[in-house]
């Protein structure tokens, strides 16, 4: 997967992360604290980024999941969590896409997605999906624009914090 990242954009340095880089990943997330307030109500803490780092859904593989950096001039630009066979095995998922607040609306994200289908594509892969908490409404528009569509809803409880609305939108490849 990352071969294939780094050829389609030669332009950033691009790295599987692992724990070892939370704080990069870190200083990422805090240039979205909007994104953070919204979804999670909170300012993202070190132990929710190395979540996010090795967290696997239940049945996965290690293998099947790649949290991917993105750098250019040894800064952190985006970061993109990406499964393989999920949730059946022709789809791939984006579990998180997020670039830095100060360098997005320039065509990062859409370039990532759009390398990140193509990836999926030659490795036999026929659609892409993702869930976006209904109320970020940014990134709904953004993957819209992109051409993905929402599926259905599902409710992801949170403990005791209220269910979050989850649309779960797909494409086609
Ligand atoms: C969502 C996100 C990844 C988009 O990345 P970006 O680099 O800002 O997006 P781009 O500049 O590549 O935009 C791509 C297209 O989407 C459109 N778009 C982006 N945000 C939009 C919005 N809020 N409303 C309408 N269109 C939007 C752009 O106009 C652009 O259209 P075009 O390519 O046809 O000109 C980025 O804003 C982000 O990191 N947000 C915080 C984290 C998040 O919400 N991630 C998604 C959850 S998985």
């Amino acid at each position: 997967m990352i071969p294939a990242l780094q050829t389609q954009l030669p332009q950033y340095t691009i790295q599987r992360v692992a724990a070892p880089q939370v704080d990069a990943v870190m200083a990422l997330y805090q240039t979205n604290l909007a994104y953070f307030m919204l979804t999670d109500e909170e300012p993202p803490s070190r132990e929710h980024c190395l979540e996010d780092i090795r967290g696997l859904p239940p049945g996965l593989e290690p293998w099947q999941k790649s949290f991917i950096g993105f750098w250019s001039e040894n800064e952190p630009v985006a970061v993109l969590d990406f499964l393989t066979g999920y949730p059946d095995a022709t789809c791939c998922w984006i579990g998180l896409l997020l670039v830095h607040q100060g360098l997005q609306g320039q065509g990062i994200g859409r370039a990532i997605a759009e390398a990140a289908e193509q990836a999926a594509v030659a490795k036999g892969y026929n659609r892409m999906g993702l869930g976006v908490i209904a109320s970020n409404t940014n990134a709904i528009a953004f993957w819209e624009r992109l051409g993905y569509r929402t599926v259905r809803h599902k409710q992801v409880e949170r403990g005791n914090k209220p269910a979050w609305d989850v649309l779960v939108m797909e494409k086609p490849l």
